[in-house]
C-alpha cells in the first residue's frame, strides 16, 4: 500500500467538487487503504480523497490516539442530513495546510449517511472531534477548506504565505535541476 503525495494549498486541485462514487470496488478499497497509510504516516486523524488527487467523495478518519488500537473509518458519499443549533469551536489543522491551526465554530453534532466499505448504507450520529472531523473531511468534497471558515485577513495571510512557499519550492527545484545539468 503505497504512502500518496499530499496535495497542497494553494494547489487549485484543492477547490474541486469531488464526484460520487459510483461502485464500491477493490479499486476503490485499494484507494482507501492508500489514503489511510498517507494519513497514519502524515500523521493526521482524517484525510479525503482530493488531498491525494482522487476527486471522488470519500474519505477516511481514525480518531484512535497514539498507542491505543486503531479505529479505521472509512466513508463513502458522505452527506449531513441534520446539525445540531448547539455549536462548538475546535482548533484544526489540515495535511493539505501543514503546521497551521486555527478555531473554527461549526455545528457541535451531526447526523451523516454514507456508505461503508461493503457498500452498506449506514447512518452515524457524531458529536465532538467527529462531529468536527466529519464536518472538516466533508468541506474537502465540496472544495472547501477550513481556512474558508476562518477571518478574511487570517486566510489571506495563509494562502499568501503558502503561495510563497510553493514558489520557494518551484524555484529550489529549478536550481537543484541546473546543478545536475
Ligand atoms: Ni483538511
Amino acid at each position: 500500500m503505497p504512502i500518496k503525495p499530499l496535495i497542497i494549498l494553494p494547489d487549485p486541485v484543492l477547490r474541486q467538487v469531488s464526484k460520487p462514487v459510483e461502485r464500491v470496488d477493490g479499486a476503490l478499497l485499494k484507494l482507501a487503504d492508500d489514503m489511510l497509510e498517507t494519513m497514519y504516516d502524515a500523521p493526521g486523524i482524517g484525510l479525503a480523497a482530493i488531498q491525494v488527487g482522487e476527486p471522488l467523495r470519500m474519505l477516511v478518519i481514525d480518531l484512535a490516539k497514539e498507542g491505543e488500537t486503531p479505529a479505521p473509518h472509512v466513508f463513502i458519499n458522505p452527506e449531513v442530513l441534520e446539525s445540531s443549533d448547539q455549536r462548538s469551536v475546535y482548533e484544526e489543522g489540515c495535511l493539505s495546510i501543514p503546521d497551521y491551526y486555527a478555531e473554527v465554530e461549526r455545528p457541535a453534532a451531526v447526523r451523516v449517511k454514507y456508505l461503508d466499505r461493503d457498500g452498506k448504507l449506514l447512518e452515524m450520529e457524531a458529536g465532538g472531534l467527529m462531529a468536527t472531523c466529519l464536518q472538516h473531511e466533508i468541506d474537502h468534497l465540496n472544495g472547501v477548506l477550513f481556512i474558508d471558515h476562518i477571518s478574511k485577513l487570517k486566510r489571506d495571510m495563509v494562502v499568501k504565505k503558502f503561495k510563497k512557499l510553493a514558489k520557494d519550492r518551484a524555484a529550489g527545484a529549478k536550481a537543484a535541476g541546473r546543478m545536475v545539468g
